[in-house]
């Protein structure tokens, strides 16, 4: 799979961690972005990185802030995108199995890097049930009509 990482400032700590980790799995890693530790807005990267998949340059995005939650906050409003904001590996593969998610957002400032490692790890092995998690999929979709 194509996974696509962005970044704030506050993100950059797990950057490497996240990468090495998909790269152990045996995925392709793209990086928008930030690149060092200045301050920028995490909306900015979010979009980069949400682009990517709207664009099938990427399957997944991994979006990390210092909490996770302004990268989600942002990255649920692009249409086509399920942002899911996690801090342990329970919601991590549910995100997947039940929600479908196509984005990531995890905080630099809440996990440590093996529970970030343990996070990758359910969210890229876990795959989406269907069934009756695709009409609430489809449910969730169709609020962006709205
Ligand atoms: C940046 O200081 C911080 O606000 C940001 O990384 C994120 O935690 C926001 O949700």
């Amino acid at each position: 799979m194509r996974y696509v990482i962005g970044n704030d400032h506050g993100g950059l700590d797990l950057v490497e961690v996240v990468k090495d980790e998909l790269e152990k799995l045996g995925h392709e890693v793209d990086h928008v972005g930030a690149f060092d530790n200045k301050s920028v807005d995490y909306s900015d990267f979010a979009k980069k990185a949400c682009d990517k998949i709207i664009e099938e340059k990427a399957d997944f995005a991994i979006l990390i802030c210092g909490t996770g939650l302004g990268m989600s906050l942002s990255a649920n409003k692009i249409k086509g995108i399920r942002a899911a904001c996690v801090s342990e590996s329970y919601s991590a593969r549910m995100s997947r199995a039940h929600n479908d998610a196509n984005v990531l957002c995890i905080g630099a400032r809440v996990i440590g890097s093996e529970t970030c490692r343990m996070i990758i790890d359910e969210f890229v092995k876990t795959k989406f049930e269907g069934g009756r998690h695709q009409r609430r999929v489809d449910k969730i979709m169709e609020l962006e009509r709205i």
